[in-house]
């Protein structure tokens, strides 16, 4: 935690002058590069193997167990240093239970604590036994009344970007990787998954082993426990999730197993055995989670028409570009999305065709937009780099659209200057020889520049204002939509008072002609907005898609009519990228905010950690 970035950078160009005839190989064997948000000594002593005996218990909502963690002593260390996060440890051994010493870093509010166990030269392993505590940041523990069927409790993780350690003591980094093992004890009634090889139905005593063969990261660790089914979608794919919900889950994803396929056909083999998802109560903060083998997603996906599923080809995109090749540390976390939404994007094509991708790489370009100037308007022009600088702060930070969409346009960048044919080719290569490891900004760089661009397309490119330089490059492809070219016309119709709702022709609207509509109403005042929900009952939509952007407007307009559905909105569905622009603009007026104050009362109590930790900061 010592090294700044700038000290790396600096590192790294005297590397690269040093031995400019011989560049950098991309993929980063063991951990050689500093990670700002570990406290962990891996460039010492690294962790290959976590094996984990927990219990699950919903009465204190608490794991309580060891995990064993096998380790490489790459340089004699005296000790092992681990990442924890309000853990309470009780005892910790090495190897066949022989008792060693311990003791804790200071507190960090974000980091937490590293835990020092004293080890010998040769200690092949360390046994902490440990509680978490109720305020594990990464768990979430549900009432029955929380779930759909109202009678179990429900347990799910969500490890991202640093919370793996709030509930398992590891080298707590995305470039450090290790394979895992676990027993798990919980309530017969319930089944417990992992992000590794599962079951598909309960066990009497309760009792569930699992086994991660492949090297993974610690955010890649997770579980989740509950009254959950399962039912197949295809050859290695399928569904979990809870009874009543299943069967419309399996309904809405029966393009997965496709998507496998086409995602194989375009980058190379899935390397992970099965592909299954597990639809979680509606509280889950992300759409998505990538656990290996086991997508995470929100019930806000189950649409019932199908129209959310590129967010399963976003997840599954993922076991190429982040599972397999990871970014190194969180300032290259561009490395994971924008790999990942371009990679979704090409999946998407492959299967519901050209003009329905273009739809969602028009969206993203305007939700980028408004990112990109909020952000430089907000004199935080830094942040629209992709290559980011989260010294000190939470990786939390780095989540905004620009990882995402600007990562995306960049590699559309590149393709539009080689061609889809040679893109492919290289982007196959580029998995293929890197999987399984870590991979740096500068490392994709060297690797491009030696594997797919003449000297005259890398000037061309210019892959440094890309990555070190605010906002978007004079050579970003523009997005087009054939599809939403008519709701273009619909809204300046509408926006001018040329036309009135109702005599819109929404005929074959599908949620993202909904979504671009929504996005582009100008204008407003209370008359137009009863006019928009007479016409298409938005406020009364199931789509929670569009449900938020529709309230967007119900808030900036204070249209109060549709204020009790926004409540149950705000109670009901805990998925941060909805919350955070509701609040953010009930917190604009004092009247807004202390209805909000006052709705978030009760639903903070439903809410994840990730998703309560940024409302209480919007409305302090
Ligand atoms: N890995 C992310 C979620 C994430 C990122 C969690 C950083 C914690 C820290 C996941 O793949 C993701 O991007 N989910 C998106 C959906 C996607 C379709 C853009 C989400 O949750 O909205
Ligand atoms: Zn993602």
């Amino acid at each position: 935690m010592k090294f700044s970035i700038k000290t790396c950078v600096f590192l790294v160009l005297i590397l690269s002058i040093g031995c400019s005839n011989e560049p950098k190989e991309a993929g980063d064997d063991k951990a050689s590069t500093i990670d700002q948000h570990s406290f962990a000594n891996t460039k010492e002593a690294i962790v290959t193997h976590i094996s984990l005996n927990l219990a699950v218990d919903f009465d204190s909502t608490l794991l309580k167990g060891s995990a064993t963690l096998t380790f490489d002593n790459l340089a004699q260390a005296k000790e092992l240093i681990l990442d924890t996060k309000d853990l309470i440890v009780s005892k910790v051994t090495i190897d066949q239970g022989q008792s060693t010493t311990f003791s804790f870093g200071e507190e960090h509010p974000i980091f937490g604590a590293s835990l020092h166990v004293a080890i010998l030269p040769d200690t092949k392993n360390v046994t902490v036994h440990y509680t978490t505590s109720p305020e594990a940041g990464a768990l979430q523990w549900l009432s029955p009344s929380q779930t759909l069927g109202k009678e179990y409790p429900f347990l799910f993780s969500q490890s991202q970007a640093i919370l793996a350690r709030t509930w398992i003591p590891c080298q707590d980094g995305p470039g450090v990787k290790f394979t895992y093992d676990a027993t798990i004890h919980t309530n017969p009634e319930l089944i417990a998954l992992m992000s590794a090889q599962n079951g598909t139905t309960k066990n009497a005593n309760g009792v569930y082993s699992f086994t991660m063969e492949q090297p993974i990261s610690s955010y890649l660790l997770a579980l989740t426990v509950g009254d959950l089914e399962f039912a197949s979608t295809g050859r290695n794919s399928g569904v979990y999730a809870e009874p009543a919900m299943l069967a419309k889950s399996v309904w809405e994803l029966s393009d997965m197993q496709s998507m496998i396929d086409s995602a194989e056909s375009l980058y190379g083999p899935y390397a992970w055995g099965r592909y299954d998802v597990v639809i979680l109560p509606p509280s889950f903060p992300f759409g998505g989670m990538e656990n290996p083998r086991l997508t995470f997603a929100t019930p806000t996906i189950i649409a019932g028409d199908k129209s959310l599923v590129a967010l399963i080809a976003h997840e599954l995109a993922h076991s190429w570009s982040g599972n397999l090749v990871t970014n190194a540390t969180w300032n290259d976390f561009w490395l994971n999305e924008g790999f990942t939404v371009y990679f979704e994007q090409r999946i998407m094509e492959k299967i519901f065709g050209k003009p329905y991708e273009e739809m969602l790489t028009k969206l993203g370009m305007g939700d980028l937009e408004l990112t990109i100037n909020e952000l430089i308007a907000k004199g935080k022009s830094e942040e629209t780099h992709l290559f980011l600088d989260l010294e000190g702060r939470d990786p939390d930070d780095g989540l905004t659209d620009v990882a995402y969409e600007k990562g995306r346009f960049f590699l559309q960048a590149i393709e539009a200057l080689v061609g889809r044919e040679r893109f492919d080719i290289f982007l196959k290569k580029y998995f293929t020889e890197n999987k399984f490891k870590t991979m740096t900004t500068e490392g994709f760089l060297t690797y491009l520049n030696t594997h797919l661009l003449t000297p005259e397309e890398q000037d061309e490119l210019q892959a440094d204002e890309w990555i070190y330089g605010p906002g978007l490059p004079d050579n970003t492809p523009e997005p087009h939509s054939v599809e939403l070219d008519q709701v273009e016309q619909a809204i300046a119709q509408f926006n001018n008072g040329l036309i009135a709702a109702n005599k819109i022709n929404t005929e074959g609207y599908t949620t993202h002609h909904w979504l671009y509509f929504l996005r582009g109403l100008k204008n407003l005042n209370s008359d137009k907005m009863n006019e928009l929900d007479a016409a298409f009952h938005f406020t009364q939509t199931g789509n929670r898609e569009i449900a938020c952007d529709w309230f967007k407007h119900c808030i900036e307009q204070n249209y109060k009519i549709a204020y009790p559905a926004l409540k149950s909105f705000l109670i009901d569905v805990g998925r941060r990228k909805f919350l955070t622009p509701l609040y953010t603009r009930l917190a604009a007026t004092p009247e807004n905010k202390s209805w909000a104050k006052e709705v978030y009362t009760l639903a903070r109590l439903g809410y994840h950690s990730v998703s309560y930790k940024t409302i209480d900061e919007i409305l302090k």
